[in-house]
């Protein structure tokens, strides 16, 4: 590993900079005027996959945006790991709140990342750490010290709900044929508390509609008499949950994988600074489902927020009016064993259910996700494990995420593979948020733990 580690090290800078002009392509996936763009990273990835030395790399095209499918053989009876990532970034609205412009990256110190980060929308979430792969493979290619097969499939709709991907794979299971899918599109705890993420949750989103009088009416001749469908909504929402914040929706929690007490203690044993959290945020109190920490309201439980909600006049000054309709946006995050579907449903009988008769409710569903839960003790597992332990010099935690990646529970169904989700990333990051950034700390940690798990995945298979 000193050949690769002394690659990595000469070619450093190189590599921050090959980041900075992938983060420079503004690949956001959910804006069809930023098409052209969104197809010049998949070529940019693909460019890059094969400038490190895969056997074959392509852009490959999908009803949506392309997937860029690379690998490289080094034996037909070697191990066989599938790198999973995504090119495409979120939106990076609100422009105003970034401090130098989203698509044109620059390096910073923060207080937490002493060394300099990237900032630039997708530095974190998932540009910077699909590059880290490309480099690590470039870094295992140059050195001759790759022994597993590598298969890359980079997708460019995992911010839009990776919905051209399950047919992707169910069309290519051949091709894809795999011994473990690698993901880092994660976070740790801290950058001195490696972790390795063993569950995401799931997701049920919607977007709901209240509908009053027929037409915006003057809110003094027609307010008080009339429903006024944001009052409702405002209402309506209110009592999905109670003063424990517990979500009232009938059946909600039938599903739900309750914690045995030592799993528990084990998550209260996981370092947290809530003085440090609320500072980060600049908030004074943290809340939640009572009876939980912070750590378990962000893993182990299901949530329900309002990602957004609208109607009525919203211009400058004020206008009078008791509008005709109001809008909101609303997203549950699901843990094992709840299933989007089936809670989408009892969100929509319920929410309909609720509605007084001044009002109708309309509940569109949009896309879902399903929660995981991934294993332990299995030997890719352990590989991860070490892998970091090696280059953190600390033991990683084993974590549940609170973030959805919906298409990891396709990876068991339609591939039957299980999946790794090593990521590098801090939840401070601010991914999907202004100023999003990727420590170089953490972008050069990845590169260097990544051959670690293919050398330790190596042995292990060889062993048994
Ligand atoms: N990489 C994130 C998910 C994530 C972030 C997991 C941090 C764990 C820790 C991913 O790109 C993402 O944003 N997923 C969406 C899913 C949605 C678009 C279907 C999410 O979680 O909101
Ligand atoms: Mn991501
Ligand atoms: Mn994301």
């Amino acid at each position: 590993m000193k050949e690769v580690q002394s690659y990595i090290e000469k070619n450093k800078d190189r590599f921050r900079d090959e980041l900075v002009e992938f983060l420079k392509i503004p690949s956001v996936s959910a804006d069809p005027s930023h098409n052209d763009e969104t197809l010049r990273a998949a070529e940019f990835v693909r460019d890059k996959i094969l400038d490190a030395g895969a056997d074959l790399a392509r852009v490959e095209s999908t009803a949506g945006h392309p997937i860029v499918y690379g690998e490289k053989i080094v034996g037909a009876d070697a191990p066989t790991v599938l790198i999973y990532g995504h090119y495409d970034v979120q939106p990076p609205d609100p422009l105003e709140l970034w401090t130098s412009p989203p698509f044109e990256p620059v390096i910073k110190e923060t207080k937490i990342h002493p060394d300099g980060a990237i900032f630039a929308r997708g530095a974190c979430d998932d540009k910077g750490q699909v590059f880290m792969h490309i480099k690590a493979f470039e870094a295992m290619q140059a050195t001759g010290k790759l022994k597993c097969n590598i298969k890359f499939m980079i997708e460019g709709e995992e911010e839009v709900g990776s919905s051209n991907l399950g047919p992707y794979m169910r069309e290519n299971k051949e091709k894809l044929k795999a011994d473990v899918i690698l993901v880092s599109d994660t976070a740790i705890i801290a950058n001195d508390t490696p972790s390795i993420s063993v569950g995401l949750r799931g997701l049920s989103y919607v977007q709901v509609k209240v509908t009053g009088p027929n037409r915006d009416l003057h809110s003094g001749v027609y307010g008080g008499a009339v429903g006024n469908p944001i009052n409702v909504l405002a209402d309506m929402i209110s009592s999905l949950m109670d003063e424990n914040k517990r979500i009232t929706i009938p059946g909600f929690y039938d599903d739900v994988m309750e914690l045995e007490e030592e799993e528990r203690n084990k998550i209260a044993q996981i370092p947290f600074d809530k003085q440090a959290y609320m500072d980060d945020l600049d908030i004074d109190d943290v809340q939640g489902e009572k009876g939980y920490s912070t750590i378990e309201r962000t893993s182990i439980r299901p949530t329900l927020d309002v990602n957004g909600i609208w109607g009525g006049y919203t211009g400058e000054g004020s206008k009078t009016v008791l509008p005709s309709e109001a809008f909101a946006k609303i997203s549950m995050r699901l843990v094992p064993n709840q299933n989007s579907d089936k809670i989408t449903e009892l969100f929509k009988n319920h929410f309909i259910s609720i509605a007084p008769d001044s009002v109708k409710v309309e509940v569109e569903p949009h896309h879902g996700g399903e929660p995981v839960l991934l294993p332990t003790d299995s030997e890719e597992y352990q590989a991860a494990h070490r892998a970091m332990e090696t280059t953190f010099g600390k033991a990683p935690i084993p974590e549940r995420g609170g973030g959805s990646i919906p298409i990891v529970a396709l990876f068991e169904d339609i591939l039957g593979l299980k999946t790794i989700l090593m990521g590098f990333g801090l939840d401070s990051d601010s991914i999907h948020s202004p100023n999003e950034h990727f420590g170089l700390f953490n972008f050069y940690k990845g590169i260097e733990t990544i051959p670690q798990f293919f050398q330790n995945y190596y042995e292990s298979k060889n062993k048994s």
